[in-house]
């Protein structure tokens, strides 16, 4: 009996329960507020308990009257349970208590004052048994030197961490650039600064090492947000102007909203060279916003360039190399064109508007479409615009045609898909775009020009008859759209509407009765 009295006696000293309370408490905060380290969380709390278990030991060996052995290893778990108890309190103040009243420091103080802690705690408890480690090494040149060398590397991965935060040259977010590598800073250690590259590869860069080397920040510029410049290349022939690509480019890029292009500065088109190889190089600059997506979002833009470019009529020039490989002789061109005639005529067939015309009217027809490919995004006709009358026949996707109100809001009218046309009020009335016109989904058109329409409707002067009807309705649609009326309650007299507009078509192309 006398003997366990010896063991609890021993085991249970001073400290010990104040230790426990200790752990318990702030485990138990933890806990609470930082789920996702719950694991981290066990691993420590499990530690206190082994040391708890060795202190138990020590109480046994004391019963055993093995004094020494008994005061040395109870000191050993003493001092191994307090470094449990800082780490937690370390988590505390740091992760919780901080953060709760709105302050963030980066993880190396964090790790710092808990390394200060450990040192200090180690420091009282051999001064407590006896040793002051301060005047050992203090009067120990030998030890000093030796431990000053072990620790050199580390010193200076901690300085060096301390001094990038410092002075701010780089912080948790950045996108920084080492060498080939670029990544975003997920954290900052007392040793190393963790990057997580685009490949979700996690690159751990020692701190002295980023000290003494150079790196770059990405994207990072005084006073502005984080955006960084980005450039796509294409290639287009001498032969076409250098202004009229430019225009072309940027007139489509700037009219559409491109996830993750910055609107501010605006991207910008630019002849870059003009080199031997016999065509211009250009570049399409944007600032890109959203560091990540960055080959997604140039592939974006080198798709809004081609699509601009062919509804332009502008070819991609290509390497020389390939264009003698790719040489095509007459007959393989007359054959190519054969084909895409007859899939345009199986197209108009779907198109109400061209029901009645004859497979030889269709043919010609569908020599003079014009391929006019549109990415998702894009603005292919806009409300109020006077110019550019073209009438556009869906071949894929969708688009979506809205109104601006005069409330700065926008609304849906319809939403227009394969086999659909638009564009025909203001080309067949002369009146500006009566809505706006977007590609919901990148959509392919072909284009109709005014003068193949006129010429269409001096031929069979019975489309203007079809399409006055189709105006009428899709006029009520907007006109319900716009001022939110009932179509039929606001509309009573659609024959007259009808008949009016079929006289402004016939005044506009000049055709007879
Ligand atoms: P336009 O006015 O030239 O330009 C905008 C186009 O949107 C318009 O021609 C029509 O082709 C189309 N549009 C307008 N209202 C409707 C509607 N109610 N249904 C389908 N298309 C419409």
């Amino acid at each position: 009996m006398e003997f366990w009295e010896k063991t609890i006696g021993f085991f249970w000293g001073g400290e010990s329960l104040a230790l426990l309370v200790m752990v318990l408490f702030v485990w138990a905060m933890l806990f609470h507020f930082r789920r996702d380290e719950r694991a981290s969380l066990v691993n420590t709390v499990g530690f206190f308990f082994v040391c708890l278990f060795g202190q138990f030991i020590a109480g046994l060996l004391h019963a055993l009257d093995l004094a020494r052995a008994a005061a040395v290893t109870h000191e050993v778990f003493v001092i191994g349970a307090g470094v449990a108890v800082i780490r937690l309190w370390g988590q505390l103040v740091f992760r919780v208590v901080l953060p709760a009243v709105k302050l963030t420091p980066p993880r190396i103080t964090e790790d710092i004052f808990v390394i200060i802690a450990y040192i200090a705690w180690f420091m009282v408890r051999l001064r407590y048994a006896g040793l002051d480690l301060g005047s050992i090494l203090a009067t120990s040149a030998m030890i000093t030197a030796v431990v000053a060398f072990a620790m050199q590397d580390t010193l200076g991965n901690i300085l060096g961490g301390l001094a990038l935060q410092l002075d701010n040259s780089v912080e948790v977010g950045d996108w920084i650039k080492v060498d080939d590598i670029s990544g975003r800073v997920v954290d900052i250690r007392w040793r190393s600064t963790l990057v997580e590259t685009r490949n979700w590869e996690t690159v751990v860069f020692p701190n002295s090492q980023l000290m003494k080397n150079k790196f770059m920040v990405l994207g990072r510029r005084t006073d502005q947000p984080v955006q960084w410049r980005r450039w796509v290349w294409f290639n287009v022939g001498l032969d076409i102007a250098p202004t009229r690509v430019v225009s072309v480019v940027e007139d489509s890029i700037l009219q559409t909203e491109i996830a993750n292009v910055a609107k501010n500065p605006a991207p910008n088109c630019i002849l870059m060279d003009m080199d031997n190889k016999g065509y211009a190089r250009y570049a399409l600059r944007y600032w890109l916003t959203d560091l990540t997506p960055d080959d997604p979002t140039d592939a974006m833009l080198r798709w809004h360039i081609m699509t601009a470019l062919q509804r332009a009529g502008i070819k991609l020039a290509l390497e020389e190399k390939s264009i003698h490989i790719t040489k095509e002789n007459e007959k393989y061109e007359e054959v190519v064109h054969h084909r895409e005639v007859l899939l345009r005529i199986k197209t108009l067939r779907r198109v109400e508007l061209f029901s009645q015309l004859t497979e030889v009217e269709l043919r010609e027809l569908a020599e003079r479409l014009r391929y006019s490919p549109f990415a998702k995004g894009n603005i292919i006709a806009r409300q109020g615009d006077v110019r550019s009358h073209w009438l556009y026949v869906i071949i894929n996707g969708d688009a979506e045609v809205f109104v601006d109100l005069s409330n700065g809001k926008r609304r849906t009218v319809r939403t227009l898909g394969r086999g659909d046309f638009f564009g025909e009020m203001g080309l067949l009335t002369g009146a500006p775009r009566s809505a706006s016109v977007i590609a919901k989904t990148d959509v392919e058109c072909y284009r109709i020009d005014k003068d193949v329409v006129e010429e269409l409707l001096h031929n069979r002067p019975s489309i203007a008859e079809e399409v006055s009807h189709i105006l009428v309705t899709r006029r009520a649609e907007l006109d319900t759209a716009l001022q939110n009326l009932d179509a039929t309650g606001a509309h009573p007299d659609l024959s007259q509407q009808r008949y009016e507009i079929l006289e402004t078509i016939k005044r506009f192309f000049s055709l007879g009765n």
